[in-house]
């Protein structure tokens, strides 16, 4: 803590280095700007309290003190343990106005490299908010990135409400290291104040899920009835997962593999799991570079598209022995087996881009009789088999586009940011018109992100004439496309 501001960043002196890119990257993201100017005097977010939990990068940075400058109070940490940008950590600590000494800026709990007990214990910070009197209360709004945040809150609830957490066995292998973190804290948590939980959920307005496998949860939990609060599903905002699943990961991607491993991609076989909106952007950026791209899915639309994009669509079983790179993102796990790793060509890289890193089995690797690690460099590791091949994992198979690079780039993040802002604006002055259930943003505000983002690049929009908007039935001033249209 200093000057007040309790914290856990790498290095506060890497704050000015953090303000120059946040900086550029303001310029980079108009979308935020706008609402930034559009609610200067409105500050509709005053008396928010927003938990974050969302990669802490310098795009991240810019989003938070939009956030601030529209009232509210914010704490915040990444949503993985290899995704935080330490200078823009650090320059969100110190804010625009601060110095290292004297920071006046946001709390954030996040350094690159944190180990998954310290990952879980940033988590547990996001929940101690201070109010005017000095008092610690709760959040009254998440703002999530894969539902880290809104998953302790509800198995602390659930918990709470048994009056025990669960014990498990230590050599039960179906139970993961990080869930045993999870029970862990609950546990003690739950000696030392039995309600903490259900009071923290009493005082959340509402949630905003930034990702695909995010959202999954959240629908699961209302399915189930379990939800505790309201949920606004901004990954399926068109101007989200159309562009930052996409045309992000299509950036980032080679951003990752080039300085993981530097390794030509013009040429070499590319296999890529599951082609959705990441998936697309995958293909599509590995193809750009040359490579030869099978696709493995299991959804025949979408293998469907693959085919017609042109690219081999097959099971990994059938071609993991000929792929020089392999890249997972499907949100699902399972994805590739100890089988498959010890199949692959030599020096063959594995890397993930899926929200969790499930999908690629890390653990069963560590477990294979006679197998060594070599550490390259950070977040790059050969794994060689006793037979003497090796393969390369990057970022020990979580999230390789925000691991060995900085993930996405401002302007496509623009867009995803613009609704995650509105969003929150939305539950937070708005909660008693929801219900504890999953909802999207209007298609009127995801135009109006869209159509700042055209500003931005210059594009002209074409404006119907009242007679042809009437003949296609749609308003001049939008929405332009019926519900179920899908992009
Ligand atoms: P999506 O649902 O559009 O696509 C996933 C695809 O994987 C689906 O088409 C599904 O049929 C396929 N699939 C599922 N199981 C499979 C299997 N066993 N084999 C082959 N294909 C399989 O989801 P989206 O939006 O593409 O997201 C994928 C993951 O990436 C999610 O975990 C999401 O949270 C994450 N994500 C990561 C980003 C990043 O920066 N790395 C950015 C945005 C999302």
């Amino acid at each position: 803590s200093r000057n007040g501001i309790d914290f856990a960043v790498a290095d506060l002196g890497l704050a000015e280095f953090g303000r120059k890119e946040i900086r550029l990257a303001e310029h980079e993201m108009p979308g935020l700007m706008e609402l930034r100017r559009e609610y200067a005097e409105a500050r509709p977010l005053h008396g928010a309290r927003i938990a974050g939990s969302l990669h802490m990068t310098v795009q991240t940075a810019v989003l938070i003190e939009t956030l601030v400058s529209l009232g509210a109070q914010v704490r915040w940490v990444s949503c993985n343990i290899f995704s935080t940008q330490d200078h823009a950590a650090a320059a969100t600590v110190v804010g625009p106005h601060g110095t290292p000494e004297e920071p006046k800026g946001v709390p954030v709990f996040a350094w690159k490299g944190e180990t998954l007990q310290e990952y879980w214990w940033c988590t547990e910070q996001l929940f101690t908010f201070t109010d005017e009197n000095g008092n610690t209360v709760g959040p009254n709004m998440i703002l999530d990135d894969g539902g880290d945040a809104t998953l302790l809150v509800h198995k602390g609830v659930e918990f709470e409400t048994n009056g025990a957490v669960p014990t498990v066995d230590d050599d039960d292998l179906s139970v993961s290291e990080e869930y045993r973190i999870i029970l862990e804290l609950l546990r003690r948590s739950l000696a030392e104040d039995p309600k903490r939980w259900t009071r923290i959920a009493a005082g959340i307005r509402g949630v905003t899920e930034e990702t695909t496998t995010g959202v999954h949860r959240l629908y699961q939990l209302a399915e189930q009835g379990k939800l505790l609060f309201p949920a606004i599903n901004v990954n399926d905002s068109v101007t989200k997962s159309k562009f930052d699943n996409k045309y992000g990961i299509r950036h980032s991607l080679i951003d990752g593999l080039n300085r993981a491993t530097d390794v030509l991609i013009g040429g070499k076989v590319a296999v890529v799991c599951g082609y959705g909106d990441v998936g697309k952007g995958s293909a599509e950026a590995l193809a750009g570079q040359g490579a030869r791209v099978i696709v493995t899915e299991a959804d025949p639309i979408c293998a469907l598209q693959a085919l017609l994009e042109g690219y081999q669509v097959a099971r990994l079983d059938d071609v993991v022995g000929q792929a020089d790179i392999v890249i997972t993102a499907t949100g699902n796990k399972d994805i590739v087996t100890v089988d498959h790793m010890k199949r692959m060509k030599h020096q063959a890289i594995l890397g993930n881009v899926g929200h969790f890193d499930n999908e690629i089995d890390m653990a069963g690797l560590a477990r294979v009789p006679g197998i060594r690690k070599i550490n390259i460099k950070p977040q790059v590791d050969e794994w060689i088999f006793p037979d003497g091949h090796s393969i390369l994992v990057l970022s020990e198979g979580r999230l390789m586009n925000l691991g060995n690079a900085t993930g996405h780039p401002s302007f496509v993040m623009s867009n995803s940011f613009a609704n995650q802002t509105i969003a929150q604006i939305e539950l937070f002055t708005k909660h008693e018109e929801y219900n504890n259930d999953v909802y999207r943003l209007p298609k009127i505000l995801d135009e109006k992100v869209a159509r700042i983002h055209v500003q931005a690049l210059g594009g002209e929009l074409t404006k119907l004439t009242k007679e042809q908007a009437e003949y296609i039935g749609v308003d001049v001033e939008g929405p332009f496309k019926p519900e179920h249209y899908r992009y």
